[in-house]
């Protein structure tokens, strides 16, 4: 462990209290009032002395102001643009993999590379600092797991001389593979998980499916005995900490995760094909590590709660954030013998219900997925233990300061890793962004001045609970609420070629042109794009990365974006040893050329947003997809009012889906049986109530609509040619600009409401949520879904004044 301390804090620029003047309150109105517009008529000066292009080539270097952000721009936007595609190369990408999947870099345990990459990134030309915060993590001491038998000694009549005989002894290590030296590094990290608790528990063990809410609801009105067993579940779905959380709630003493090779589609050596490394099936000894924080109700230091982890911060108590039971991650190879344990015992998955069957993928390796417990003779000892402290890790925040200082772009990426390689996650990311950041470093040097601030972020932490990155949202949130415009994230940046992407809705038009500029490395049909190949899905923003302080906390719209791997493709080795520089080589991106292409694909959408005059982004999309999401709880209602709804044989093979519904927290869930006919006339109150969003909901559509209108009519003006003389017209374009721009920025912090989620008050947009009990796929109106679960029609009402209100706000400010 290094308690290494950076002296190196990075100053961003926050309004500092002014100091106060009690009778001078009016005063210092009238000073702040004609400060601001000072302020903002420079700004609006700026802006439209900056864009425009006076009919002269942009290529004659003569003509040009020297005035800061008051020139012609010697690079304009498709020059720009052209030195983002053009800079990226495979071969960087490759040497900054190299890099980072060199040694163990666990968050809180490698400033070396923190520092590393400040140094790159200032060599690259981008002013780069470290900004470090204390924080309560765990790190791994020792572990144990054995499956324990007491063999009947019949001989005397006594069975009391029987003793415990360990019939199996996990071995709770991946194995090292000669072609891969990643997997036998020695400094590589135990397999563990982050936020655990230490404990040494014995008892029978239950198989608990994947661990959702549901699986644990089926169990309980099977009278399965759940109190004092230790769990086995598969991972898959869900988040695992929320997996621990339930079974610590129903009294369970410890849980076991291992990964179903079910679970990998039709890449598995059942079907005949060979595992890692020399085949794309999944090595039989990986083990995914990962955090076990309960992600969904608050990310972040569990200690410092909404506010920045700094050395003398305060720190709460962290049982509600934290499990208190322990738990441990492992392979199918040793789940084997603990799953075959359970053979005959308790009921079988296939005679339990149809979500229990899915994906059964070592019946062929004689398991019968019995969910047990186990008898009394047949137990499990569970021994994890870990260390506590609180430690320092680094951010790395780079600043391209732009010529407007209130409009900030953040670009992030987490650079700590469970593994010592972790060349998918984090590192593709970080290959990627210093792809990125090489190429906004070469336009600078060209000449080119952007005109928002660019920031760019290199994340400690992120896979405990998205610690870096919601510390220092926490500490920044007055500069980002006034300032930051939209934050893009790249975490696992390529594990595959299939273009997967979240965002919220205002940014949805910038993935498709960004992606339309970039050529796909498939050149299946020649010149096709990235958009092309796409299947232009975006996804809801949920939680699983650094984007969730901002989207979901600090109200900034933000998007994900990486390439997946998509069915047939190499299974992945998520938080195991073989996410290695050796796999992502050979197996996950051979040539790196899915790297480039998505550092140019990042490139693009900073400098969309970055060095366009007009913030591209879309209001009316925001509009169209509050409607689709009113509609998605109008449908959850509905098949909650109906009695005894069938559910839909698609929603078993539809992973979205089925694990939605396995998360639900509704009793009587399966069978559906409608809800009590007691409270249908509240329920039916309720729906009435959701007309009201409808009609808010054409309000700000038409709004929107109008201001997008505006923006592209301004668009137009701005690419007209306006004489040197016309200067008020000039000056007029560039205060509509600014006015539009203002709007567009604060758009999405309409929908943030302070008191926070029922239950989990850090959570603040009244639209776009974690799943309360999924941990990674986004809700959306959590308020109002999660209160159709729990059949409270009366918070149902509540949530609605809540978002109303938020809907004609939102309108109003447009
Ligand atoms: C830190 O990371 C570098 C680069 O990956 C690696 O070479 C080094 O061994 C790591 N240091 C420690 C202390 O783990
Ligand atoms: C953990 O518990 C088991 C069973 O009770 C016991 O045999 C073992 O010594 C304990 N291990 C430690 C490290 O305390
Ligand atoms: C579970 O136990 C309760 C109470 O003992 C009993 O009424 C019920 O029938 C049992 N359910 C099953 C599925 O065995
Ligand atoms: C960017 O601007 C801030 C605030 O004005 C200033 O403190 C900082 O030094 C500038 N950074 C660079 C790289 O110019
Ligand atoms: C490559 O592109 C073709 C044509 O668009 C498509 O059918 C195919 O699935 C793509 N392959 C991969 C690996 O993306
Ligand atoms: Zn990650």
């Amino acid at each position: 462990m290094s308690s290494e301390r950076t002296p190196l804090i990075t100053r961003l620029p926050i309004a500092q209290p002014r100091p106060r003047y009690p009778h001078a309150v009016l005063r210092r109105f009238c000073t702040v009032a004609l400060a601001s517009m000072l302020i903002w008529f420079f700004i609006a000066v700026a802006v439209s002395l900056t864009f425009f292009p006076d009919g002269h080539s942009h290529h004659d270097p003569g003509d040009r102001w020297t005035w800061p952000g008051c020139g012609r721009r010697k690079i304009d936007h498709d020059q720009l643009q052209r030195i983002l595609l053009d800079t990226p190369s495979s071969k960087h990408a490759e040497e900054w993999s190299r890099y980072y999947t060199a040694g163990p870099h666990l968050a809180g345990k490698n400033y070396s590379q923190a520092l590393w990459t400040k140094n790159k990134w200032e060599d690259f030309g981008i002013k780069s600092d470290i900004v470090s915060y204390d924080v309560y993590i765990n790190y791994p001491v020792d572990h144990r797991l054995a499956l324990l038998e007491k063999k009947k000694e019949n001989h005397d009549g006594n069975d009391a001389t029987s003793a415990w005989k360990v019939s199996y002894e996990a071995s709770l290590t991946e194995d090292i593979i000669e072609e891969d030296p990643t997997s036998g590094l020695p400094g590589r990290i135990p397999t563990f998980h982050g936020y655990s608790a230490s404990g040494n528990v014995t008892g029978p063990v239950v198989y608990v499916n994947y661990g959702s809410y549901q699986d644990f609801e089926d169990l309980v009105r099977a009278n399965i005995t759940l109190k004092d067993n230790i769990a086995i579940a598969r991972y898959g779905g869900i988040f695992r900490g929320l997996k621990v959380k339930r079974a610590q709630e129903l009294g369970m003493l410890g849980v076991i995760l291992y990964s179903d090779p079910g679970d990998d589609g039709d890449n598995t050596e059942e079907k005949g094909l060979k595992p890692y490394p020399d085949g794309p099936a999944r090595q039989p000894s990986s083990v995914q590590r990962g955090s076990t924080q309960f992600l969904s109700f608050a990310p972040g230091d569990p200690t410092t709660p909404g506010y920045p982890s700094k050395p003398d911060a305060p720190r709460q108590p962290v049982h509600t954030a934290i499990p208190s039971i322990p738990s441990i991650p492992i392979s199918y190879k040793d789940a084997l013998p603990i799953l075959k344990a359970l053979n005959g015992h308790g009921p079988k998955a296939e005679d339990f219900n149809k979500w229990w069957t899915r994906n059964m993928g070592l019946q062929y390796k004689g398991v019968h997925y019995n969910v047990g417990p186990t008898p009394d003779h047949v137990v499990v000892n569970l021994n994890n233990q870990q260390e506590y402290v609180t430690t320092p890790l680094w951010n790395v925040i780079g600043v391209i300061n732009g010529t407007i200082p209130d409009e900030v772009i953040i670009v992030g990426n987490h650079r700590d890793a469970w593994v010592a390689g972790g060349a998918g996650d984090p590192n593709s990311g970080s290959a990627v962004m210093n792809e990125a950041i090489r190429s906004f470093g070469e336009a600078l040097r060209q000449g080119w001045k952007p005109l928002r601030t660019i920031v760019f972020a290199s994340w400690d932490g992120e896979e405990y609970g998205l610690i870096g990155s919601t510390e220092w949202v926490e500490e920044y949130l007055p500069w980002l609420n006034d300032a930051n415009v939209a934050y893009i994230n790249t975490d696992v940046s390529v594990r595959g070629t299939f273009l997967r992407t979240a965002s919220a809705p205002l940014l949805d038009n910038i993935i498709h042109s960004a992606t339309a500029a970039v050529l796909s490395p498939n050149q299946t049909v020649p010149g096709q794009t990235v958009h092309d190949v796409w299947d232009k899905k975006i996804k809801t923003m949920g939680s699983g990365s650094d984007f969730t302080a901002f989207q979901d906390f600090a109200g900034i719209p933000s998007l994900d974006i990486g390439f997946d791997s998509a069915p047939g493709q190499p299974v992945y080795h998520y938080h195991s040893n073989y996410d290695s520089f050796h796999w992502m080589e050979k197996f996950g991106d051979p040539g790196f050329v899915y790297h480039r292409t998505m550092a140019q694909v990042l490139g693009l959408i900073t400098a969309q947003l970055a060095d366009l005059p007009i913030i591209s982004f879309r209001a009316a999309d925001y509009a169209y997809a509050l409607d689709r999401y009113v509609e998605k709880v109008e449908d959850k209602l509905d098949d909650a009012l109906s009695p005894a709804t069938e559910i839909e044989a698609s929603s078993l093979t539809d992973d979205d889906m089925y694990f939605d519904l396995r998360s639900s927290t509704r009793k009587q869930f399966s069978p559906w049986t409608g809800v009590s006919s007691s409270s249908s006339s509240s329920a039916k109150s309720f729906k009435t109530s959701l007309k009201r969003l409808h009609k808010a909901l054409e309000k700000l559509t038409s709004r929107a609509t109008a201001l997008d209108k505006h923006a592209d009519d301004l668009d137009r003006e701005l690419k007209q040619h306006i004489p040197w003389w016309k200067w008020p017209a000039k000056l007029r374009l560039g205060f509509e600009i600014r006015k539009v721009n203002t709007k567009y920025k604060y758009f999405e912090r309409s929908f943030l409401f302070d008191q926070g989620l029922d239950g989990r008050p850090w959570f603040k947009h009244v639209v776009f949520a974690p799943g309360l009990w999924t941990g990674y796929a986004g809700a959306v109106f959590p308020g109002l879904m999660e209160s159709i679960d729990n059949e409270d029609w009366v918070n149902a009402e509540r949530w609605v004044d809540i978002i109303e209100s938020r809907m004609r706000n939102a309108a109003h400010r447009l």
